[in-house]
């Protein structure tokens, strides 16, 4: 009985009780598509490396129970991180925050939540709970207070955890290769995207499709591909490409931002200027919004 009444009490303790609130405020940003393996996780973990040494705070969320994010940057952080399982933090019904699972890594500016294998369970436990698709964004609702950027880098699927980052995020972009499926998985999540938008009310912005693994030997086939996005999809779609680059999938395998491995390579120096594009994008729609 005992347990029973304290339990209930601990559900009434509002989060700002148990966390101090921060005096910044993060653009909250979803890198997310249907199809597997176009570069979501690459341009999560460069994009936040990149991002933390022009000085913002950063916040590099691993949704994905392949734990990718952890693994990319593996050499600059700790080998037994002390942090909640994002898993735990989502299913716990006393309204934790994702504060409790960021990990601070060696790079400046740079928090990361930890490997998780337990993403796996929690996508079928989500879909038992009430409000199911709001726990991230509540789980966010202080810790953005203590950043300028989080990334969620998303599973490529759209089940209950993308559901879960595209209904915390404030943006969404779009990582596709020019293969056929991957434009149709980009083109599923923009008509996720509008659903979202009207059916539940949440203005997530796109903030646009990044083409990436741009092959330069197929210069015609490129080009007619990109006619058609650019005709389908017109400014969503980002002037900044990614070439294909070994050095990221190297870099990859050595724990590091390919900014720290290869910082002269093609990897590198798209993924500077994919950064310098999203960040100009988000300065602008901010502007935007204060004019407004
Ligand atoms: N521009 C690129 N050039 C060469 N290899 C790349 C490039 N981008 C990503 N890769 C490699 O392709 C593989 C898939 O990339 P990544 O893990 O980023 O994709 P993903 O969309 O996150 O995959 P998943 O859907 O499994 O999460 C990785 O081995 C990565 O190193
Ligand atoms: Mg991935």
């Amino acid at each position: 009985m005992r347990q029973l009444i304290s339990s209930k009490l601990r559900r009434l303790v509002r989060p700002d009780a148990r966390y101090a609130r921060g005096d910044r405020h993060a653009n909250v940003l979803a890198v997310s598509t249907v199809k597997g393996g176009v570069g979501k996780t690459t341009t999560s973990v460069n994009l936040a490396c990149a991002a933390a040494s022009r000085g913002l705070r950063v916040l590099l969320v691993d949704l994905d129970a392949q734990g990718h994010c952890w693994s990319s940057l593996s050499s600059r952080v700790p080998s037994n991180p002390v942090a909640r399982p994002v898993s735990e933090i989502l299913l716990d019904d006393a309204r934790a925050q994702l504060l409790d699972a960021a990990i601070s890594t060696q790079i400046p500016n740079l928090d990361l939540t930890p490997a998780d294998p337990g993403l796996a369970e929690a996508e079928g436990r989500l879909s038992q709970k009430i409000g199911k698709e709001l726990l991230l964004r509540d789980a966010l609702s202080i810790t953005r207070t203590h950043y300028d950027l989080v990334v969620i880098d998303c599973p490529p699927n759209k089940g209950n955890l993308t559901l879960n980052a595209l209904l915390a995020a404030d943006r969404v972009l779009i990582p596709t290769d020019l293969s056929p499926l991957a434009v149709q998985g980009a083109d599923e999540l923009i008509s996720t995207v509008l659903t979202i938008n009207e059916r539940l009310h949440h203005p997530l912005d796109i903030l646009g499709v990044v083409l990436t693994r741009v092959d330069g030997r197929n210069v015609s086939v490129n080009d007619a591909v990109r006619a058609d996005l650019l005709d389908a999809w017109g400014e969503l779609v980002l002037s900044s490409e990614i070439g294909v680059s070994t050095k990221l999938s190297q870099a990859q395998l050595e724990g590091q931002s390919v900014f720290e491995f290869a910082p002269k390579s093609r990897g590198a120096v798209h993924y500077q200027a994919l950064t310098d594009e999203i960040l100009t994008r988000l300065a602008s729609v901010e502007r935007g919004a204060h004019a407004g």
